[in-house]
């Protein structure tokens, strides 16, 4: 039996594998591993994709978002606001702030933060929101910058799983005063290791992003805040300046593929996908939701289908958390009880995603 796996980077690195070794022996040669030309290259690259005026390269996703979060002064006393149902980072670069996770209940048809669960969630400590284009889907952006501007609170974008999507025709991580990507190797922007980037238009953001990262200097051995050690590699910034040329043919295969997925699963006990409206979707993470998804991912399992969930544990109920007590909210418990992501990557065959649909309607 051949199994279909939940992801593989062979769609995507078979044809560019040349050009990749092609780069690294460049940047081999040329001895310089930080903070050149290659990392300079990728940032004008990255803000002119995303439309800002900056991008800055960090070392990863999480840093990304600590870092705006504390560029922008968050910081002890805050109370954040971020979906109750995202993966655990975003919640952890709020804490790194040293400021309080609050948690919103998101919109039960897309799962993605709107107005309504922010009215639950908002105190007068809170500082900032952090709404995640969770699954590759922009959250409803009209209704958080509304509720931002009303309350006077900063927006800092999780962009993690969204290189791409739109809302309104406009970028994600182009609405608040920063957007925080993540390059982790299985995003649809990857790296080959750990990555992120902060996108702003606000210069001096960009530029205290920049000194956070780097010890908090403004020139050499001079250090003007508490800073950590947070740059983006020159060897993945090579690597991802390749890999963004081809990040929207990528993402209008993933597209066409959950077309096929969303035409022909036709199973009462699955809920399908929504996208909202006046967005697109980059299906970073094709999500159906099942009451028995344990079940359902173990007999895909056992017809060579793998799936993941995401996630399993919501952030009111991971262990790191529990001393916040925060409150446990139905939708985001709801989704953590029957989330299940099915294959979805470049390269991904037709005929592998009629496997998967037959399956699925065979349950
Ligand atoms: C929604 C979300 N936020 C933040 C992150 C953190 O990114 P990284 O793994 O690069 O630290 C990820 C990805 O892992 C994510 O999916």
């Amino acid at each position: 039996m051949k199994t279909i796996p939940f992801a593989s980077f062979e769609g995507m690195h078979t044809p560019l594998r040349q050009e990749m070794l092609d780069a690294f022996a460049r940047m081999y040669d040329k001895g310089w591993f930080i903070q050149g030309q290659e990392c300079q290259a990728f940032e004008e690259e990255f803000a002119a994709y995303c439309g800002t005026r900056y991008a800055v390269g960090v070392a990863s996703g999480l840093d990304a978002l600590t870092l705006a979060l504390k560029a922008l002064g968050v910081g002890e006393g805050d109370e954040v606001i971020i979906p109750g149902n995202t993966f655990i980072a975003t919640a952890l670069a709020v804490t790194y702030a040293g400021a309080r996770v609050a948690l919103a209940d998101p919109d039960p048809v897309t799962g993605n933060m709107w107005g309504k669960g922010l009215e639950e969630a908002l105190t007068d400590r809170t500082k900032a929101i952090i709404p995640v284009h969770l699954y590759g889907q922009a959250a409803q952006m009209d209704e958080v910058m509304a509720f931002a501007q009303k309350h006077d609170l900063l927006v800092v974008e999780d962009c993690a799983q969204a290189h791409g999507a739109t809302f309104r025709g406009q970028k994600v991580g182009t609405f608040g005063q920063a957007g925080c990507f993540s390059f982790y190797p299985g995003k649809n922007l990857g790296a080959l290791g750990d990555a992120g980037a902060v996108i702003t238009n606000d210069p001096a953001l960009a530029e205290k992003v920049r000194q956070l990262g780097n010890y908090g200097s403004d020139r050499k051995y001079h250090h003007l805040y508490p800073g950590m050690n947070s740059r983006l590699d020159e060897i993945q910034a090579g690597f991802l300046r390749i890999k963004l040329r081809h990040l929207d043919d990528y993402n209008a295969e993933r597209d066409r593929l959950a077309r096929r997925y969303l035409a022909g699963i036709q199973n009462p006990k699955i809920t399908l996908p929504q996208v909202g409206p006046d967005r697109n979707h980059i299906w970073h993470i094709f999500s159906i939701r099942c009451d028995t998804r344990d079940q359902l991912h173990d007999y895909l399992e056992e017809r060579g289908i793998l799936t993941v969930s995401h996630y399993p544990i919501a952030i009111a109920d991971q262990p790191a958390y529990a001393a916040q007590n925060l409150p446990r909210l139905p939708v985001s418990s709801r989704i953590a009880a029957t989330e299940l992501s099915l294959p979805m990557y470049v390269g991904m065959t037709e005929e592998e995603v009629d496997t998967v649909i037959r399956a699925l309607n065979q349950y």
